[in-house]
């Protein structure tokens, strides 16, 4: 009777989750999503307390504590641009208990005379039991250490620096086929291997590490998406050996997300994951671009800006990752308000890969109350562009650089783009001429439409809007 009372609540739970990322997926419904998932977790860890025979209750319930208090504290501590390497932190807490858990799982098995006469009759159920173990170890291991690197290439504490060293890939396969073969070895359960589990454990952390290390710092939100996906896994092959259908799922769940997280990211960067995890950008055709450019710069003032501004019946407002990193999201929102009041329609459009993380431009919007009908997503606002009397384009760069469709021996050649150059004025704010995350020139600054607003997204936003009021 009380397995079945689990089991209804884990089920519950698996709803909930699924509830969850259903409703994470649009940005009015996505902190009820949250809720709801987090409601799941909560449901599964009570469900869980239930469990015949269960030991240790206080040491749990002390975890369970403590883990709480340290979750409340960085979840209201963390600036919205460290959210990458916080839930890279987290994804890494989880790949290390799946390895503990298997540590701890093997262990057994060597200290269990039953448990390894069960092996030596071969029962296909033991190799296949144990052979789960090793694989929520490994991956739990590269899925720990991964984690932790990438979090400190994006806290700086690591370089983020793309590091690599003579015959790298040999090298990482060579380890990667050493662990196999120490697995297979360890299937003989003979006592005296015991070390090789701690062993298999450090190699796969180091190779958590030489995964990490030549990926650059600005790819890594794809990384850890992947290394999400990772520790996806492990929960669900630890959920398969204990029979707990909740982590089964959960592990399902986590793994797929943050698979096709992981492959949709690269789509809106048109790059492909062996691209992203070796650490080359797109090469283009490789023909050298023949293009005639005429690269002359030229200026707006911030009076001029603003009167454009001010008399335009549509503006669209396209962000990127300069406004996260000026903190431009408040004064943003109050020139979008401005230029309402003044009978202006004002939109936003929002590129995917904006950003450094998904969603980035949604999230930081929403934190300034900026409403989500006003988002625009690229497919929809861009067969709008001929119709726009004016595009302010803030700190982004490379999602609306032309030569994406323009030129095919460009590095983004085929990344779609917001198409900004198809607008009838193009007010672009940063702080210089310099190139983006992807390290090329974007001609849509030498378009004979395009006028520079030079200096700090927040800075320059503060002045507009001074000199906007003063219309
Ligand atoms: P970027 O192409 O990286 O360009 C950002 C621009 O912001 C820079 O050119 C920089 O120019 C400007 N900037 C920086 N600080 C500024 C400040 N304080 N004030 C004003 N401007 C500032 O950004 P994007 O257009 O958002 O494109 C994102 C790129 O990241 C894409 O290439 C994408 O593929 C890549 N990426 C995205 C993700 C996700 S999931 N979003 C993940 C990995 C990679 P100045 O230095 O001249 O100011």
């Amino acid at each position: 009777m009380i397995t079945q009372v689990i089991d209804i609540g884990y089920l519950i739970a698996v709803v909930l989750f699924v509830l969850g990322i259903k409703n994470m997926s649009h940005p009015d419904t996505a902190r009820k999503g949250n809720l709801l998932a987090a409601s799941g977790m909560g449901l599964a860890m009570l469900a869980t307390f239930f469990t015949p025979g269960l030991q240790n209750i206080a040491i749990i319930l002390v975890a369970i504590l403590l883990g709480s208090i340290i979750g409340y504290y960085m979840s209201r501590k963390v600036a919205m641009t460290a959210m990458p390497q916080m839930v890279s932190f987290f994804n890494g807490m989880g790949g290390a208990a799946a390895a503990l858990i298997a540590i701890a799982e093997v262990y057994g098995i060597f200290h269990s005379p039953e448990a390894q006469l069960t092996f030596m009759t071969n029962t296909s159920t033991a190799y296949f039991y144990f052979g789960a173990l090793l694989v929520s170890l490994v991956i739990g291991a590269v899925s720990f250490s991964g984690s932790i690197i990438a979090m400190g290439k994006l806290q700086g504490f690591v370089s983020g620096a793309s590091v690599k060293w003579p015959m790298q890939k040999v090298s990482n396969n060579g380890l990667l086929v050493v662990i196999a073969f120490l697995c297979v070895w360890l299937f003989q359960m003979d006592s005296g291997q015991e070390p090789l589990i701690y062993l298999i454990c450090l190699l796969g952390l180091v190779f958590g590490v030489l995964f990490v290390m030549p990926i650059g710092g600005a790819d890594m939100p794809v990384v850890i998406s992947l290394l999400n996906a990772f520790t996806g896994v492990t929960a669900a092959t630890t959920g398969m050996l204990f029979d707990n259908k909740v982590m089964l799922m959960g592990g399902v769940l986590v793994g797929a997300a943050g698979l096709l997280l992981t492959l949709l990211m690269c789509k809106a960067m048109n790059r492909s994951l062996s691209a992203v995890l070796f650490g080359a950008f797109n090469s283009g055709s490789g023909a050298a671009s023949d293009r005639d450019i005429d690269t002359t710069v030229r200026e707006i003032s911030l009076s001029d800006a603003s009167i454009l501004l001010s008399y335009a019946k549509k503006v669209v407002i396209i962000p990127g990752y300069g406004l996260a990193v000026a903190q431009a999201q408040h004064v943003v929102h109050e020139l979008e308000k401005l230029l309402e009041d003044k009978g202006v329609e004002v939109k936003y459009g929002i590129h995917p890969v904006a950003g450094r993380m998904p969603g980035h431009m949604n999230v930081l919007l929403a934190e300034s109350d900026v409403p989500y009908d006003k988002l625009i997503e690229m497919e929809a606002i861009n067969p709008e562009f001929p119709q726009v009397d004016a595009v302010v384009v803030i700190g982004a760069n490379d999602v609306v650089n032309p030569a994406a469709y323009l030129d095919p021996a460009s590095p983004i050649y085929g990344m779609p783009i917001l198409e900004a150059d198809k607008a009838q004025n193009i007010i672009v704010i940063k702080r210089s001429m310099s190139a983006g995350y992807a390290g090329i020139d974007n001609e849509l600054f030498y378009n004979q439409k395009t006028r520079m607003l030079f200096g700090d997204a927040k800075g320059v936003l503060t002045k507009l809007v001074a000199a906007v009021k003063e219309m």
